[in-house]
């Protein structure tokens, strides 16, 4: 996976993608990260990248141009014609199903906006998709950039080790995950549940299915609308939430 991110703060992607899993992913050759400041293609005075919005309004627009010319210099660089992620509160709300199609890509050009946004025509012509990553303005696409690239890293074979790689983990099967616990048994207490020091997978993995449906149900019933339960699933939910009125 090859990321190409287009921004006026490069330092801020550079050095944060540099940290933890995915410095180490690049460390090993996983992921690469080429992250190109927008500011170096003006050609204005100052390396000016902003203008007053046509029609008025509060504000600055990033212009077209250097956008422009950051994206021909970036295609350049790539094989194939890549996908270009505009990274706005406009877009597509980003989730683990639109990580997973992500992390097929070889290259990604994720362009991250400042101000008021960006010139429209940009989009029109160079954008294949925008991505929101949440109902929230953020003051540019920097932070939303590298949560996109976090979470498609983790999915691209060879970034997470086996230990660290999880079929249980959330999302996955459409349920949260079960609660984890580790060493000490006892913390202020608090004990582990008995269930996961008696050695019996069966009934763990049990226990920590009905676990996630609990959780979700307590925690994002939403989820469950769209999850595909068993018979057997439905009426241990359904004879639970009729036992406890609280959980
Ligand atoms: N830029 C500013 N806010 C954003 C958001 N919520 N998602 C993606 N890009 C953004």
């Amino acid at each position: 996976m090859n990321y190409y991110v287009l921004s006026l703060f490069p330092d801020m992607i550079e050095s944060c993608m540099k940290t933890s899993i995915t410095g180490r992913a690049m460390e090993q050759g996983y992921i690469t990260l080429n992250s190109i400041n927008i500011r170096d293609y003006s050609r204005r005075k100052h390396n000016q990248v902003d203008d007053y919005p046509y029609g008025g309004g509060a504000g600055m627009v990033m212009q077209a141009e250097p956008i422009c010319l950051a994206l021909d210099a970036v295609n350049e660089m790539t094989k194939s014609r890549a996908r270009v992620v505009y990274m706005t509160p406009q877009g597509k709300t980003f989730d683990q199903n639109i990580a997973k199609e992500l992390a097929n890509e070889e290259d990604l050009i994720l362009l991250c906006g400042h101000y008021e946004g960006i010139d429209e025509r940009v989009i029109e012509s160079r954008v294949t998709d925008c991505i929101s990553i949440g109902d929230y303005v953020l003051t540019g696409g920097e932070l939303p950039a590298l949560v996109v690239m976090d979470a498609v890293s983790r999915m691209v074979p060879g970034v997470l080790s086996n230990k660290e790689s999880g079929t249980d983990e959330s999302f996955e099967g459409g349920l949260l995950e079960y609660p984890q616990y580790t060493r000490p048994e006892e913390y202020d207490g608090m004990k582990v549940p008995e269930i996961l020091l008696s050695g019996h997978h069966a009934n763990i993995e049990k226990w920590r299915h009905e676990q996630a449906l609990l959780r979700t149900a307590k925690w994002r019933p939403d989820l469950l609308e769209n999850a595909d339960l068993t018979e057997e699933e439905k009426k241990f939910l359904a004879e639970f939430l009729e036992k406890n009125t609280c959980y």
